[in-house]
């Protein structure tokens, strides 16, 4: 490995406002401004707090999120329009470190929803990108649906928006519509072929609609791009954002390939995870990649045996990087002798080769008809093996 250092990519959550979007996850002010605090002592570089002129309480939230935030930028949304802007700006003002995010959609399909001529269109980011860069030096600028918007359109906007004070370009894949290879093209090509694109940042924003989120962010990091908008436990409308520990994670246990690192303190994401789910009322699949119930839990057999000798056999990272305190070994009628062995050692049981055998029997009769066999279970069939003898 190289020892180059890594190239900064900087993590925006946008939980509190895109995830917050998803039908049925809303969250009350106490919650979010929790949520917030979390994110900023994880280390999230910029919080989308939320949307201030989508009501009062959105623009409660995002005021005091950024009057209370002591790292992080706090960011909220904005359409593309002065009155959004100009509120948008009143919320986040106060805060140490303010950004304001506005945003149109460019394709043709969003495009005909305003009604707006391609060169009107254009006026209006110009007109509005300004405005915002007058009221504060920290400006992001997004082309909603850019990945279905005509290239020649794309790069003319982009470079409009850069022009008129854009310190970061986000390129949303609004419908989770592109593919790894595009999105790290589309980057690429922007960044070389729009003058202007070396003096700023480009983000990526994906939505998960093909499954596909996670791997367009990091295509889209290996094409150029140095910020990653995600949600906690990927959080978001229809099939949601991309998920923030997974794009963390990868590119920390995947350095090798892909050199960048985050601020992010990892072990703080199991935590932050719970509290989402919780607060959204949003559970999380048990296979879900790094903070799924199963993700760290090993029941057959063979992998069990494995995990025993060593832990590397069939874990690419450590539960303790994120936060949990251990593997799980679940116990069921995958499970063979050696897992059993050790996890009544850890319940306090150490049996001789006879008596193993006999409650290993019974275990296996008992896993056949139980889906799971807990702590308690294993108690029970080893001390009436202790008392028999
Ligand atoms: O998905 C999207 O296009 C958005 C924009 C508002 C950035 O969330
Ligand atoms: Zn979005």
């Amino acid at each position: 490995m190289s020892d180059k250092p890594k190239d900064r990519v900087y993590i925006f959550d946008t939980t509190l406002r895109d995830g917050e979007q998803s039908p049925g996850a809303t969250m009350t002010h106490a919650e979010k401004l929790e949520i917030a605090q979390l994110l900023d002592e994880m280390g999230v570089d910029i919080i989308e707090a939320g949307f201030p002129i989508a009501s009062e309480g959105d623009f409660r939230a995002v005021s005091e999120i950024a009057e209370r935030s002591k790292n992080a930028v706090i960011c909220g949304l904005a359409r593309a329009n002065l009155k959004d802007i100009d509120r948008c700006w009143e919320a986040v003002k106060h805060g140490k470190r303010p950004r304001i995010h506005t945003f149109i959609g460019t394709s043709p399909l969003h495009r005909a929803i305003p009604n707006l001529s391609k060169d009107e269109m254009a006026e209006r980011i110009h007109q509005t990108v300004s405005h915002a860069r007058n009221l504060c030096d920290n400006v992001q600028w997004s082309p909603m649906d850019a990945t279905r918007t005509e290239w020649d359109y794309l790069a003319r906007v982009v470079e409009i928006a850069i022009k008129a004070g854009a310190t970061t370009v986000n390129i949303p894949d609004t419908v989770g519509y592109t593919a790894p290879v595009e999105s790290a093209d589309l980057i690429r090509r922007l960044i070389a072929e729009v003058p202007g694109a070396d003096e700023i940042i480009f983000a990526t924003h994906c939505h998960n609609d093909l499954g596909m989120a996670t791997a367009n962010s990091l295509a889209a990091v290996e094409g150029g791009a140095r910020q990653i908008e995600c949600t906690i436990n990927g959080l978001g409308e229809r099939a949601g954002n991309t998920a923030l520990e997974e794009v963390v994670m990868a590119m920390k246990v995947r350095g090798d390939i892909m050199p960048y690192s985050t601020g992010i303190d990892t072990t703080k994401i199991m935590n932050i995870s719970r509290r989402v789910a919780t607060v959204s009322g949003f559970a999380v699949q048990f296979n879900k990649a790094i903070v799924g119930k199963n993700a760290f839990a090993h029941e057959s057999g063979i992998h069990q045996d494995g995990m025993l000798k060593n832990a590397e056999t069939f874990e690419i990272m450590r539960p303790s990087d994120v936060g949990l305190t251990e593997t799980n070994l679940v116990m069921g009628k995958h499970s063979g002798r050696a897992a059993l062995r050790s996890k009544l050692k850890e319940l306090g049981y150490e049996l001789g080769e006879n008596q193993l055998n006999d409650v290993f029997v019974r275990f296996k009769e008992l896993a056949d008809r139980k889906k799971e066999v807990y702590d308690e279970d294993l108690i029970a069939l080893a001390s009436t093996d202790a008392a028999e003898d």
